[in-house]
């Protein structure tokens, strides 16, 4: 159970708000255990026909928890993590998801929308994923997703350099599909949700899964990611960057 997730359903579309704001919408197990629970439930039934996910206040979400990423990496349990339950939430889903990034997003808060069919951005959204920059590797498929959305040579440059892209680069890149004036993004993003919420659900099922037709490949690669992840978790690189983020300092590698 957490408070920190809100979840409402009007009109047919599920609204699902990262609401964290004192820790700039960081996601913890309990958030994505709930975020999971409410994607599952909007795949299952027809109580909903259009899902937006956003973030609360000015901030879309600065990635997974720091605390709880370390807790991951202790390897203590063999069941599988609420955050991998919501990857592979977002990732099967048979029905429209839709990205209203309403401010910075960071790490998970990039790769998400990448399973994200509609991703839509506030002029101040910002997109980054400095996995490498934390001793990590990229998760949710981002290393085979993101060159194949805004290509190889901006991928590396996220990925591997660190780089994070203002709105309208990630608009221009093709990573987002529309931006909006911060004020006007709700209003906008609910306005495209209405209008998917009330096509007919069988064509956009049907073509959702024509458009995502790799789903096999992709889960392939994600596990190896997982796997690649989890070990780099457990190593000094990883401590060191996270004391140092922590402690506002620039982190020593050796
Ligand atoms: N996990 C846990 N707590 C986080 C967090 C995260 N991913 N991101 C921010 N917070 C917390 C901070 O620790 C701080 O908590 P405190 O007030 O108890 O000290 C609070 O949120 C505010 O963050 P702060 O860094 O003071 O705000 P800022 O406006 O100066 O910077 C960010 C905002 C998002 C740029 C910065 O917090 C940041 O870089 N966070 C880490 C992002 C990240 O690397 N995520 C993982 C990607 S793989």
């Amino acid at each position: 159970m957490t408070d920190n997730i809100l979840i409402t359903t009007e009109a047919r579309v599920t609204t699902v708000t990262i609401d964290r704001q004192d820790k700039k919408n960081a996601i913890t197990q309990a958030m994505y255990g709930a975020m999971a629970d409410a994607i599952e439930e909007y795949g299952q039934t027809d109580t909903a026909r259009a899902l937006i996910l956003t973030g609360a206040g000015d901030m879309f979400t600065a990635g997974n928890d720091l605390q709880d990423f370390s807790i991951q990496g202790s390897g203590k349990s063999e069941e599988m993590p609420p955050v991998g339950r919501f990857l592979n939430a977002i990732r099967d889903c048979p029905k429209p998801l839709i990205a209203a990034v309403n401010g910075p997003g960071i790490g998970i808060g990039l790769t998400m929308l990448l399973h994200c069919d509609l991703v839509y951005a506030g002029q101040s959204a910002t997109f980054g994923a400095p996995f490498v920059k934390l001793g990590l590797v990229p998760e949710a498929g981002a290393s085979i997703l993101l060159p194949a959305s805004v290509g190889m040579a901006v991928a590396n440059d996220i990925l591997l350099a660190g780089r994070t892209l203002t709105a309208d680069e990630a608009h221009s890149y093709g990573l987002v599909a529309r931006v909006f004036a911060d004020a006007d993004l709700m209003t906008e993003v609910q306005a495209i949700a209405q209008s998917v919420a009330q096509s007919a659900p069988v064509a956009l099922r049907r073509s959702k899964a024509l458009i995502r037709n790799q789903k096999d490949q992709i889960a392939d690669h994600m596990a190896a990611e997982i796997s690649v992840f989890v070990e780099q978790l457990k190593s000094p690189d990883f401590a060191e960057s996270v004391a140092a983020l922590m402690q506002k300092r620039a982190p020593n590698y050796g």
